[in-house]
């Protein structure tokens, strides 16, 4: 039972301000943050009520303090149904999705803690015992990188048959370090930068991005014994502006069908096997299109889906995609994530849990890839608050010891 609550002001590692909850049985104490996007949805919940940060604190003691402190956090999703009933409105205008998910989180570790369960177990109960194939980002550009790096937004490295999850991020961290060697032989004045998820951040091209990033993986998995794939995040609403893609640092702009060819051409030059967001968040059309001539590759709505159970549908039926991102913050609960992800299994959409480009060193994220079952966590490679989900991973993978296993997505 809870016997009360807090919030408080804390920063995430982009320096962005973001709320901490804090839930207290009689036993114990429970934390949790909710992180911040840069490259929002337009769909998404609203992150704070219009006024900003002190009106989601003042909201939080005024309408959820009061009526969560009593309730049950045993029984999972209690605490998120009065949050529902306490905001009254679809994208949780009055409390704000950070107060909402940071409210969600905490609560679901109390309840873990007071069962003595971790909290994956909490979460996806005895069956939850699937580890996710980790993706990061390797080289980043776009709104990352306020724009001083490549136009596509992230360049993306995920092990495809790994043993096991230590070695899994390994091989991550492993083409992230060498990637640097391969950059500085195109551009010898890169002097280190990276952005806000930890990825470089060179001025090169996509495709010189995309080139490096391969022999790196191709170098890695060799000696590492893995086989790596490789991937992108497009961001491509970041690029929209109404009509055509603009491509700013690349001088380049491509219409809808273009764009559509381009993407297509960059699946088959590099062999990409993930493509997040190819399109702005409308254009389920032509996700259906890519997705029908590369039904083997995972590609993947975030903005186009916003873990929202409605749009997941939508896309569904129209065969949008072959998997969708998950974050928790974009719906604004733990339960209603765990809607979205049923919503998306009922389709046969693999699930990739993410991380935002402003995070904090909590590592929540990495009980809900396992519980949720997810395929793939992307939750970067390198900086505090990616090595802290990444971490927590190990530890899982060495706590279900020999009945755990890790995923594979062909
Ligand atoms: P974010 O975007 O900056 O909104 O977290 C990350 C992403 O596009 O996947
Ligand atoms: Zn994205």
């Amino acid at each position: 039972e809870i016997k009360d609550v807090a919030i408080r002001k804390i920063f995430t590692g982009r320096g962005d301000l973001t709320v901490e909850v804090e839930v207290a049985t009689e036993d114990f104490v429970a934390k949790a943050a909710a992180p911040a996007g840069a490259s929002r949805g337009a769909n998404e919940v609203v992150y704070f009520p219009e006024e900003g940060i002190d009106a989601a604190i003042a909201a939080f003691e005024r309408l959820v303090a009061p009526e969560v402190v009593g309730l049950d956090v045993s029984e999972p999703y209690v605490v998120d149904g009065k949050l529902e009933e306490v905001d009254g409105t679809a994208r949780f205008e009055r409390i704000g999705g950070a107060v909402a998910i940071a409210t969600s989180f905490a609560s679901a570790e109390a309840g873990a803690a007071s069962l003595g369960l971790p909290l994956f177990s909490f979460i996806g109960g005895a069956y939850a015992r699937r580890l996710p194939l980790p993706l990061g980002n390797v080289i980043g550009g776009g709104k990352h990188s306020r724009g001083l790096g490549p136009d596509i937004q992230e360049f993306l490295a995920i092990p495809l048959n790994p043993p096991d999850i230590f070695t899994a991020i390994y091989t991550n961290v492993e083409i992230h370090k060498r990637a640097l060697k391969g950059i500085l032989k195109v551009d010898a004045s890169f002097t280190g930068g990276k952005n806000d998820e930890g990825a470089w951040t060179p001025r090169i091209s996509s495709r010189t991005a995309l080139r490096i990033l391969k022999e790196t993986a191709e170098e890695v998995g060799k000696e590492v014994g893995v086989e790596v794939g490789i991937g992108v995040d497009v961001a491509a609403s970041s690029l929209w502006n109404g009509e055509r893609y603009v491509y700013k640092n690349e001088g380049v702009e491509r219409g809808p069908r273009e764009q559509l060819e381009f993407i297509a051409k960059l699946i088959e030059e590099f062999d990409l096997v993930y493509v997040e967001d190819p399109f702005h968040e409308e254009d389920f059309q032509s996700f259906a299109e890519l997705t029908d001539r590369f039904r083997d590759r995972l590609i993947v709505g975030d903005d186009l889906f916003v873990t929202n159970p409605d749009r997941i549908r939508h896309g569904g039926r129209l065969k949008a995609a072959t998997g969708v991102i998950i974050k928790p913050d974009q719906i604004g609960t733990l339960l209603r994530a765990h809607t979205a992800v049923s919503t998306a299994r009922e389709y046969g959409l693999k699930i990739v849990v993410s991380h935002r480009s402003g995070d904090t060193e909590y590592k929540t994220l990495a009980h809900v890839a396992v519980g949720f079952g997810a395929e793939v966590i992307k939750t970067g490679i390198m900086g505090g608050e990616r090595t802290a989900k990444l971490n927590e991973l190990i530890r899982i993978g060495e706590y279900l010891g020999r009945w755990g296993n890790i995923s594979r997505i062909r």
